[in-house]
């Protein structure tokens, strides 16, 4: 018999009460880790340590909005407490607040800074404080969303966050190179709490709740599949096999794999003495023809019989 991948490992799955994360601790329990499972709410973070406690995996829950360095601290005494170690951080935990501009708030705008980019930098700082003084080649995983990466409509908030993730874990691979440490983001897309309102997807969501395969227009085409669909590269980049993958951002969902590109420059010029308004009035719309990008994610449309019905 083959060992557990995971065999040994501790892991910490931030909002893993429901969702993506729950299935991330799930498959990680699955492969061998011992996780502790973290949510705002104690009864749902219950039910997710049970659910895996259930399957024979070995789960606690620590209880704490994920943002604050307090909140970190216990995750990471939580897992020495209850495991003796810990080896893998994924930060999952997250909050939408989503309006167009001049509707969001100062506090739409906090809120979402404070779980997501907050939540990720004071996690990912106490568990490689762990890491360093203790001498453990760990795994970071923190979470992107494809808003981040290509910017959509009425986020504003959630862009900045998720692209500020992609930003750090770059920075992070570089800082803990040294110590075998390695820090990836995930882009994935599912049907959860948080997508599965938009009418867009409301035929796969449906054939899901029926218990049936969504169509695979979804899972092929527009990458949409269940949660558990995304926890196999989760579990991977958890484990040793993946152990010269740092600094990337890979996409998951449905049947699709995607890793993507770190910004990369598409015109570089030189002009002696700098750029100023008249050379670029003059120079920039030639330099720049058929070069310039286009905003947002670009969604293959719908078959007919896919669209969303009203009711
Ligand atoms: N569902 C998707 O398609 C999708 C796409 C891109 C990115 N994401 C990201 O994946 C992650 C999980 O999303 P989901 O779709 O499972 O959403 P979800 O709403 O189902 O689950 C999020 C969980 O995080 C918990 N949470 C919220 N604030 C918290 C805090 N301060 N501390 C601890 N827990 C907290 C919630 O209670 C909830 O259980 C999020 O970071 C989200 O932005 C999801």
């Amino acid at each position: 018999m083959t060992q557990s991948p995971l065999a040994g490992k501790v892991a910490i799955v931030t909002g893993s009460g429901q969702g993506l994360g729950l299935a991330y601790a799930q498959e990680l329990a699955r492969q061998g880790a011992s996780v502790v499972i973290n949510d705002v709410n104690q009864d749902t973070a219950d039910a997710a340590v049970e659910s895996i406690v259930a399957e024979g995996g070995k789960a606690v829950a620590v209880v704490a909005p994920v943002g604050d360095t307090a909140a970190a601290t216990a995750l990471v005494n939580g897992a020495v407490d209850a495991f003796g170690r810990l080896d893998i951080l994924v930060n999952n935990a997250g909050v939408l607040r989503d309006k167009s501009l001049l509707k969001m708030t100062d506090e739409d705008f906090d809120l979402v800074i404070k779980v997501h980019l907050r939540g990720t930098f004071t996690c990912v700082r106490e568990t490689y404080r762990y890491f360093k003084e203790n001498g453990v080649a760990g795994r970071i995983i923190a979470i992107g969303s494809p808003t981040g990466q290509y910017g959509n409509f009425g986020q504003t908030n959630y862009a900045a966050a998720k692209a500020g993730i992609v930003g750090m874990v770059r920075t992070f691979a570089l800082e803990m190179k040294k110590v075998g440490v390695t820090a990836n983001a995930v882009i994935p897309v599912a049907a959860t709490a948080m997508t599965k309102t938009i009418p867009f997807f409301q035929k796969a969501v449906e054939a899901d709740e029926r218990g049936e395969a969504m169509p695979s227009f979804f899972r092929h085409d527009l990458g949409f599949g269940t949660a558990a669909d995304v926890a196999g590269l989760i579990t991977w980049l958890a484990s040793d096999d993946a152990a010269d993958v740092t600094g990337q951002a890979i996409g998951a969902g449905g049947d699709r794999l995607q890793l993507f590109s770190h910004p990369t420059l598409l015109v570089t010029e030189y002009r002696e003495g700098g750029w100023s308004y008249e050379a670029l009035a003059e120079q920039a719309h030639g330099l720049f023809e058929g070069k310039l990008q286009t905003c947002g994610e670009k969604m293959p449309p719908l078959p007919e019989e896919l669209q969303p019905t009203q009711g």
